[in-house]
C-alpha cells in the first residue's frame, strides 16, 4: 500500500513509524509532517485542511490509504472529500466527527445509547448559562461546544469562575462560533483514562489505554497545554474495565450513530472518570490522543495498515483480531521555554541520535529539518516526545528519562513526574 498520513505533530509521527513497520506498506508519505516523518517517507507541502490539495496528490500518486491524524479535517468533511473521490479513509465523516466537534451533541448521543456521564445542561443563550449555575452548586466545568484548540474546557471552582467562563464563550466569543453553545457539567473527581479502539462503524477492536498528564508544571500546577506525557497500561486500568467500556461505553455510541446515518470508520477514544460510583465519560474525540498514541502505537502488534483500511473499507471483521502487548510505555514530552505561553522557535535540537537503549523512541512534533536536511530545529511548543519501553513502568520511565537527558535544546523544559504514581504499583493491563 501507498499510505498518506494527515497532520504534523508527535501523534503523526509516532503513526507514521508504525505504518513504515508493516510489510503491507512500501511508500509512506505525510501531509505536511515534521522533522520526524522526513525519516520515514516523502513530506508534503500541504496543510491538513488543503482539501483539494490532498485529494489531488493522493488520487496522482495512487494512495491506498489517507490516515488523517488530527479532528479540524475531520470535522471538516475530509474523509467525506476522499470518500467522494474514491480514495479509502481512516478517520470518520463529518457527520461522525460531530462526537469531538460538538459536545452538545456527543451528549445526546451518550444519553440515547445508554452511557454514564456527568449530569449537564445545554445553553443557547448567556442569561439562561448564568441563572443556571447562580443556582447550581459549585464547582462545574463549562464547555464550549465546539472544537475550541483544546482551550474550550473551563473548570470552575466557584460561581464567579462559571459565570466568566460563560460570558468568555457567549459575550466575547473567546472561542468564535464554538463557543456559542455551552455544555455545563457537574465536576467528577477521579483519575482520567483515555481508551482506543479501531471500528469501521459496526465492529470494534479490543481497546487499550493510556493516561496523559496536561498540566505545564509536576503534581498538576499550572496552566493546561496539549499534553506532557503519557504511559500506559494505567495503574488504574484492568482487564474487566476494559471489556465493560468496550461493551458498554463505546459499542453502544458507534451503534448510535450508525442508527442516526454516521456510520464511524476509524480511531474511537473514549475520555474517561473513574469515579467512586463507577467510570463516567468526560468526552468522546475522533482520533487518537496526543500524547497517547506515542504510548500506545509501540504496543500495537497486529498490522497497523491492514487495521486502518479494513476500518476504512468496513472490513474489520473480515481481518485477524487486532492485538496490543501489555508490555508498558511512557513518554516524556520536551517542550519549549514559555510553552504553553509565548515562546521562541528555531534552536538546533542535539542528543537525537544519542541511542543508549534500544527500548526507546524519539516522536518528533514540533521540529522541522533545517535547510541542510540534516539539523533538526524546533518549530513549536511541544517540540517532541522521548519513549521508554519495559518489562514494568518503572524500567520504562526509567528508559524515557535516560533518552530526554541526553537531548538539549536552548531553553527545553519536561516534568520530571510522568507515571511517577504508577511506580511500586501492580502493571494495569488491557
Ligand atoms: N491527550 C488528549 C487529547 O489528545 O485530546
Amino acid at each position: 500500500m501507498r499510505v498518506l498520513v494527515v497532520g504534523s505533530g508527535g501523534r503523526e509521527h509516532a503513526l507514521a513509524w508504525r505504518l513504515a513497520q508493516s510489510p503491507s506498506v512500501y511508500e509512506l508519505f505525510a501531509a505536511r509532517g515534521n522533522s520526524g516523518t522526513a525519516g520515514l517517507g516523502i513530506n508534503l507541502p500541504l496543510s491538513e485542511t488543503d482539501f483539494d490539495g490532498i485529494v489531488a496528490v493522493s488520487t496522482e500518486r495512487s494512495i491506498d490509504l489517507v490516515v488523517v491524524g488530527p479532528e479540524v479535517p475531520l470535522a471538516l468533511g475530509l474523509s467525506n472529500r476522499l470518500d467522494a473521490g474514491g480514495i479509502p479513509a481512516f478517520g470518520p465523516s463529518r457527520a461522525a466527527a460531530q462526537l469531538e466537534s460538538s459536545k452538545s451533541f456527543a451528549r445526546s448521543v451518550m444519553d440515547a445509547a445508554g452511557v454514564p456521564g456527568p449530569n449537564y445542561r445545554v445553553f443557547q443563550n448567556v442569561a439562561g448559562a448564568l441563572s443556571y449555575v447562580q443556582y447550581h452548586d459549585a464547582p462545574v466545568v463549562v464547555k464550549a461546544d465546539g472544537l475550541a484548540a483544546g482551550k474550550g474546557v473551563a473548570m470552575c471552582a466557584n460561581r464567579e469562575d462559571a459565570q466568566y467562563a460563560i460570558r468568555a464563550c457567549m459575550e466575547e466569543r473567546a472561542f468564535g462560533d464554538a463557543g456559542e453553545t455551552v455544555v455545563i457539567e457537574d465536576w467528577l473527581n477521579g483519575p482520567e483514562v483515555s481508551v482506543f479502539g479501531f471500528t469501521d462503524g459496526e465492529n470494534l477492536s479490543p481497546v487499550v489505554a493510556a493516561t496523559d498528564y496536561k498540566r505545564i508544571g509536576e503534581g498538576g500546577a499550572g496552566p493546561n497545554t496539549g499534553g506532557m506525557g503519557s504511559y500506559g497500561p494505567p495503574h488504574c486500568w484492568s482487564d474487566e474495565l476494559a471489556e465493560t467500556i468496550r461493551e458498554d461505553f463505546m459499542l453502544p455510541v458507534i451503534r448510535e450513530l450508525a442508527r442516526r446515518g454516521a456510520r464511524y470508520r476509524g480511531a474511537l477514544y473514549c475520555g474517561l472518570m473513574l469515579t467512586g460510583a463507577g467510570p463516567r465519560v468526560l468526552e468522546f474525540n475522533c482520533r487518537f490522543g496526543d500524547p497517547e498514541t506515542q504510548v500506545i502505537m509501540p504496543r500495537l502488534l497486529s498490522d497497523p495498515a491492514e487495521v486502518m483500511l479494513a476500518c476504512a473499507t468496513g472490513s474489520l471483521a473480515d481481518v485477524e483480531p487486532v492485538l496490543w502487548s501489555n508490555r508498558p510505555a511512557v513518554a516524556v514530552v520536551m517542550v519549549s521555554n514559555g510553552y504553553p505561553g509565548s515562546y521562541q522557535t528555531g534552536y538546533a535540537i542535539s542528543g537525537l541520535d544519542d541511542v543508549v537503549d534500544a527500548d526507546t523512541l524519539v516522536f518528533h512534533a514540533g521540529a522541522r529539518l533545517d535547510d541542510d536536511g540534516e539539523t533538526v530545529l524546533t518549530a513549536g511548543g511541544r517540540v517532541l516526545a522521548c519513549v521508554g519501553m519495559g518489562d514494568t513502568v518503572q524500567d520504562a520511565r526509567h528508559l524515557a528519562y535516560q533518552r530526554a537527558d541526553r537531548i538539549s535544546f536552548d531553553g527545553a523544559y519536561y516534568r520530571r513526574d510522568i507515571a511517577a504514581e504508577a511506580v511500586n504499583v501492580p502493571v494495569g493491563v488491557g
